[in-house]
C-alpha cells in the first residue's frame, strides 16, 4: 500500500535561518528548548521534492515585483495565454507580501521584507507545475512558505494534491503523513496539518524516484517548525490520469504546448454603415416593474435598447441592472440622483457619474462608456469632464415626450418620425411607456431600420464628444 519515508528540508542559505527561527519559537510550543538539528532524526535524507535544473517552455517569462520601499522581491513565473496559472502565481506572492506586514505568531510583526523565487516541478505538453518559496520577515523572524502550483492546461484548471491521487487512496496519504508528523517533536500542531491535507493546498511534487511529495511550509504549520517534506509512495494505480501526467512532468519534461490563441471576437451583429440603424433608449430607470416588464417586452421582441440608469436606482434594482446587461443591451450613465449638472461645480459632477458608474460596476461588471446629462444639460465643463471620466455624451433626436404625454399613441407616432440614424429618447418608469413599445418597435421594423444600442450605432464615439444621432 502506501509506504512513507520522510524527508527534511534544509536548503543550503535557508538553513541557518530556519533553525534560528526553531531556538527563537514562542513559549507556547513544547519543545522549543533543543535546536532543530538535534532533534531531528539523524537518517533524515535531503530533499526529495525533485525540480527541474532547465524548463524547456518557449511562452515562458519572468515578471520582477521589486519595491524598494518595502523590501519586496518577487520573481514570478509567467506563461503567455495561462491566465489562470498567471494569476494563481501573482495571487501567492501576494499572500506572503500579505504575510510581510501582518501579525507574527504573536511576535512583534517583522519589518516588510519578502523573498519569492521559483522552480518548475514539472513541465509536459499539457501540464505544468512550478514551486514557489517565500521568505517574509527579516533575520531570526523571517519564516519560509512555500507553495506549489500545478496547472491541468488540457482542463484548464489549477489542480491540488487530492487531483493527483485517487479518492480512495487520499486518507490512507493523509494518516501515513500524520502519523509520522506525530513523531516529529519540532512538528507541534497535527491538527493544523490534517485541515491542510483535507481541505487546503499543501505543496506537492515528486520525488525523482517518482514518489508522491507532499509539504508543509513554516508558515502553516505550528511555531518553530520548519518546513518539512513527505515523501509517500503511491502506486500507479493510485495515481489519478492527470496525477500519472504530473509524474510523467517531473521525471521526463517535455515542454508544455503553446496556449490556443484566443477565440475571434464575435462579429458584430449589425454594421451602421450598411443597415438603416436607429436607438431607442429609455431614461432614469431601473424601476420597479416598469423595467422588467419592458425587458420582457424587447425579449420577446428581440430588439436591443440603451438604458440610461440613475445610480440610485442603480444601488436600489442591481438585479434588474444584472438582467440589462445579461439581456444584451447597452447600459448608460444617467448621474447619481439627476440634477442638472451644469449647475454643480467640477467636484460635485465628478461624484454624480463616478458613484452611479461604481454601482453599475457593482451591479453588473460593466463600465458604462456613455452618459446622458439630465435634462439634456451639458455646458463646457460638462463636457470637459465627460472628456476626462471617458465618457461619450449621448443626447438623442427625437423626443417620445413621454414623460408629458403618458400616450402610447402619442409615444409611437413621435418614434415614427426616426430617421436613419435617429436616437430615441423614452423612459423605463411609465408603465405607458412599456405599453407603447412593442408597436415601437413593429412600427419602426417595418419601415425598415434595424434596432441598435447606441454604441452600435455611433461606431467608434470619442469621450467627451456629443452625439445627438448619426446624421
Ligand atoms: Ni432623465
Amino acid at each position: 500500500m502506501v509506504s512513507l519515508r520522510r524527508s527534511w528540508f534544509a536548503t543550503i542559505g535557508l538553513a541557518a535561518l530556519v533553525l534560528t527561527a526553531c531556538v527563537a519559537g514562542p513559549a507556547g510550543a513544547t519543545h522549543t528548548t533543543a535546536p532543530a538539528a538535534e532533534t531531528a532524526p539523524p537518517e533524515r535524507p535531503g530533499v526529495e521534492l525533485r525540480t527541474l535544473d532547465r524548463v524547456d517552455i518557449p511562452e515562458l517569462h519572468t515578471v520582477t515585483d521589486g519595491d524598494n520601499g518595502s523590501l519586496v522581491y518577487a520573481v514570478l513565473p509567467q506563461i503567455s495565454g495561462y491566465d489562470i496559472l498567471n494569476d494563481q502565481v501573482k495571487a501567492i506572492a501576494a499572500e506572503a507580501r500579505e504575510r510581510s506586514t501582518g501579525t507574527h505568531r504573536g511576535h512583534r510583526p517583522p519589518r516588510g521584507l519578502v523573498n519569492v523565487s521559483w522552480q518548475a516541478l514539472g513541465s509536459g505538453e499539457d501540464i505544468v507545475g512550478f514551486l514557489l518559496s517565500s521568505l517574509v520577515g527579516p533575520g531570526a523572524g523571517a519564516t519560509v512558505g512555500e507553495r506549489s502550483v500545478w496547472y491541468d492546461a488540457k482542463a484548464e484548471r489549477l489542480l491540488t494534491w487530492r487531483d493527483l491521487v485517487a479518492g480512495p487512496a487520499q486518507d490512507g496519504v493523509i494518516e501515513d503523513v500524520l502519523t509520522e508528523l506525530r513523531r516529529d517533536v519540532v512538528f507541534a500542531d497535527t491538527e493544523r496539518a490534517r485541515t491542510i491535507l483535507q481541505s487546503g493546498d499543501p505543496v506537492v511534487g515528486f520525488s525523482a524516484r517518482g514518489d508522491l511529495v507532499l509539504g508543509f511550509g513554516e508558515d502553516e504549520t505550528a511555531a518553530g517548525s520548519a518546513t518539512t517534506r513527505f515523501e509517500v509512495a503511491v502506486p500507479d494505480g493510485e495515481l489519478t490520469p492527470v496525477g500519472l501526467r504530473a509524474r510523467q512532468a517531473t521525471l521526463a519534461p517535455r515542454p508544455l504546448a503553446p496556449a490556443p490563441a484566443p477565440p475571434p471576437p464575435e462579429p458584430p451583429r449589425v454594421d451602421c454603415r450598411k443597415d438603416a440603424c436607429v436607438a431607442i433608449t429609455f431614461d432614469d430607470g431601473p424601476a420597479a416593474g416598469t423595467t422588467s416588464r419592458l425587458l420582457d417586452v424587447l425579449a420577446h421582441a428581440k430588439a436591443p435598447a440603451t438604458f440610461f440608469v440613475l445610480g440610485t436606482q442603480a444601488q436600489a434594482y442591481p438585479r434588474v441592472l444584472a438582467r440589462i446587461v445579461a439581456d444584451g443591451h447597452e447600459i448608460g450613465n444617467h448621474s447619481w440622483s439627476h440634477p442638472d449638472l451644469t449647475r454643480l461645480d467640477a467636484r460635485a459632477i465628478r461624484k454624480q457619474i463616478l458613484r452611479t458608474e461604481r454601482a453599475i460596476e457593482k451591479a453588473t461588471g460593466v463600465t458604462p462608456t456613455v452618459l446622458r446629462p439630465p435634462y439634456g444639460a451639458r455646458d463646457k465643463k460638462v463636457d470637459a469632464l465627460a472628456r476626462t471620466l471617458g465618457y461619450a455624451e449621448v443626447l438623442w433626436s427625437i423626443d417620445t415626450r413621454d414623460w408629458a404625454n403618458h400616450s402610447p399613441k402619442k409615444i409611437v407616432a413621435a418614434a415614427a418620425k426616426a430617421r436613419r440614424g435617429s436616437i430615441i429618447l423614452m423612459h423605463d418608469i411609465h408603465p405607458e411607456t412599456v405599453d407603447a413599445v412593442p408597436r415601437v418597435i413593429a412600427k419602426l421594423r417595418k419601415k425598415g431600420f434595424t434596432l441598435v444600442t447606441v454604441s452600435e450605432l455611433l461606431g467608434a464615439s470619442k469621450p467627451g464628444k456629443r452625439y445627438y444621432g448619426t446624421y
